[in-house]
């Protein structure tokens, strides 16, 4: 059978935390990939980590969002760390995620909708018209036109989005129980899978506390 695929989050400025991330979540039943955010990325010793990671899935969150050439040129100096994955905002517009794309080579850029930290109250607060849906339906098929690798969403527009996008759906958002934190547009890893989401992203819920036994939980909870 095909293993469950997640990337876990390593959201610390500390690499020996982030050491610790990976031993600790290393089992047999579940794929494991790691995802660095901007944390990461911008800590002292964060970039020189992973340039030595070997044999690892690696996805960089750069959350890329600015100029077409900005773009270009960032996807041109991270090269050298060979992520897997990389992401980039659609929000920079159709031009620069094209530029992006005809950089990324053997890595996959994955277009980020709208955060799953954000809820329709907030994009009415920043000025959107649309709603979550219909904008996030609306970024997948720019995704498709630039002939992205991916797009990151929340598990609960999986549906819509595989409606105009036959490539990878990553999600964030993952909750075990109720208490989301900052994050709004919340699923359990199991509905996450089950609305054919490929990949999910998880932070705090696998990394604080023992981080061994909630992967544990993880593959009970996906196993009831
Ligand atoms: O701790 P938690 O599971 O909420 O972490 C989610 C991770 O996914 C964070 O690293 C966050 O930056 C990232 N992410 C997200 N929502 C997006 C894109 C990325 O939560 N739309």
């Amino acid at each position: 059978m095909k293993k469950n695929k997640i990337f876990v989050a390593c959201d610390s400025n500390n690499v020996q935390k982030v050491r610790k991330i990976i031993r600790e979540t290393r089992n047999s039943k579940i794929a494991i990939g790691y995802k660095f955010g901007l944390e990461f990325l911008n800590s002292r010793n964060g970039r020189n980590f992973i340039a030595n990671l070997k044999n690892e899935t690696t996805f960089g969150d750069y959350k890329i969002n600015d100029i077409p050439n900005t773009c270009a040129n960032t996807i041109k100096s991270i090269k050298d760390l060979k992520f897997n994955y990389v992401t980039i905002h659609i929000s920079s517009g159709l031009n620069a995620l094209k530029a992006a794309k005809r950089f990324a080579g053997n890595t996959k850029l994955v277009g980020v909708t709208i955060l799953t930290s954000l809820d329709n109250k907030s994009l009415k607060a920043i000025g959107f018209n649309k709603n979550v849906k219909k904008l996030v339906l609306h970024q997948a098929k720019l995704a498709n036109k630039a002939k992205l690798d991916g797009i990151v969403c929340s598990a609960q527009e999986v549906n819509t989005v595989k409606t105009v996008f036959k490539k990878e759906i990553i999600t964030p958002g993952i909750r075990f129980n109720s208490e989301a934190n900052d994050q709004k547009r919340i699923q359990t890893p199991k509905q996450a899978y089950e609305n054919g989401a490929d990949w999910l992203v998880i932070g705090r819920n696998i990394t604080k506390g023992n981080i061994k036994k909630n992967i544990q939980k993880l593959i009970d909870h996906l196993n009831q």
